[in-house]
């Protein structure tokens, strides 16, 4: 199937998104610890499911959690009345949702995007409970269109960030004469992340429909391998002119050839630029300097966090180490999806000296390597010199 696409861009074929909604309405999620071998969706009625997905990643990338956390409460809100608790006033309606907000906040600390949404619910309850202007149920029912509102509210964005940051870029390709650019990203920044289109990979989506681009060079971003897996999916989805490389050449790529940026999402952008994006992207960003790549963050407003001044405040979530020793894939004789162990036995799980494992699941990336912050209101330069950007310019 083929979208409709505006005048002058190229036509997409239509792109596969984490979350749907059942014909009765149901709130569904791929599992994405199968993709791209197996399209399993699975339902999501609640907040300890939609706790679940979150932590063991059958769902992942911050605005995708985000959204996932809030429909899961609205769903909570929808059941049938007799299994939630008697609602006799706003205020009782704010003491049972502010505990699950906390609770669902907590499944991944990293990603900003999950606690600006439930902040925004914790906000909304705060500010009309005790008022004896409004019922229960219309704060219940005010609640729910919150929640909706964090899903929906995000396609648009991602599109105009697509648009901003590719405009952006095609505008600094030098000499003018490229027919089209050539891009490396890392992690999966898609449609499977978002509720569409994406960040990073939604400039480079519009760098493509408007035929400004040459190639798109995607890490495999070990261990979850969200590149070779994830990104690798949606790019040869769309058709996109895409070159998977292992995490280890991105030096070499850029040695070997005429890059022009490097182009990737983030989980927490902090006041001073510094930004926390998946583990690799601070490595991608030092070679970049090195070879005078520029480096640009995409990521929406509700990625950035004001309250953090510097990127050693941000939390970094560590995942559990036996993950970094296994793969997870299709078996090429049998056809079976397997995961299968790299390591010796014991390491990542035993307690000896010689058994341990390092698995960050992020990193932050200082804003002096950064040359630009784009989100769906615009791009923040790093001036020349200056080791910060000012990135409350664009929220
Ligand atoms: O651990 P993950 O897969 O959730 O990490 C995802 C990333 O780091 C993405 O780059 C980020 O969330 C931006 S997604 C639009």
């Amino acid at each position: 199937m083929v979208a409709q696409a505006p005048s002058g861009k190229q036509p997409l074929p239509e792109m596969m998104t984490s979350i749907r909604f059942s014909s009765s309405g149901e709130v569904e999620i791929v599992d994405q610890l199968l993709l791209p071998h197996a399209v399993n969706w699975l339902k999501i009625s609640t907040p300890e499911e939609a706790f679940d997905a979150i932590k063991t990643m059958k769902i992942r990338g911050a605005p995708a959690i985000a959204s996932l956390a809030a429909l899961s409460i609205r769903s909570h809100l929808s059941q049938a009345s007799s299994t939630l608790p008697s609602f006799t006033s706003t205020k009782s309606v704010k003491d049972h949702l502010v505990p699950i907000c906390d609770y669902l906040e907590s499944s991944r600390p990293t990603a900003v995007n999950l606690g600006e949404a439930m902040e925004r619910i914790r906000k909304l309850l705060e500010s009309e409970s005790g008022q004896s202007v409004i019922t229960p149920e219309v704060l219940v029912e005010k609640v729910k269109v919150l929640c909706l509102n964090v899903f929906n509210e995000d396609l648009e964005r991602c599109k105009e960030m697509g648009r901003i940051g590719a405009e952006w870029l095609w505008s600094k390709r030098g000499d003018g004469k490229k027919n089209g650019l050539k891009v490396i990203t890392v992690c999966n920044t898609g449609s499977l992340a978002t509720s569409g289109y994406g960040t990073a990979i939604g400039v480079i989506t519009s760098l493509f429909e408007t035929s400004h681009l040459d190639t798109a060079y995607y890490a495999q971003t070990t261990p979850y391998h969200q590149g070779s897996r994830l990104t690798s999916l949606e790019l040869t989805t769309l058709q996109v002119p895409a070159c998977m490389i292992c995490d280890t050449m991105l030096g070499s790529l850029m040695q070997q050839e005429d890059i022009d940026a490097v182009i990737v999402g983030a989980d927490r952008i902090v006041a001073n630029g510094d930004t926390a994006n998946k583990i690799g992207t601070y490595q991608a960003a030092v070679l970049a300097q090195r070879h005078g790549v520029p480096f640009m963050v995409v990521a929406p407003v509700a990625t950035v966090d004001l309250s953090l001044q510097t990127g050693k405040q941000i939390h970094i979530e560590h995942r559990p180490a036996i993950e970094a020793t296994l793969v997870r894939g299709r078996n090429v004789q049998t056809g079976e999806l397997s995961v299968v162990r790299i390591t010796p036995e014991g390491v990542g799980e035993g307690k000896e000296k010689w058994q341990q494992v390092y698995n960050p699941s992020f990193d932050v990336t200082p804003a002096e390597l950064i040359s630009c912050v784009v989100t769906e209101r615009g791009v923040a330069e790093r001036v020349k010199g200056k080791d910060s950007i000012d990135v409350a310019s664009v929220c």
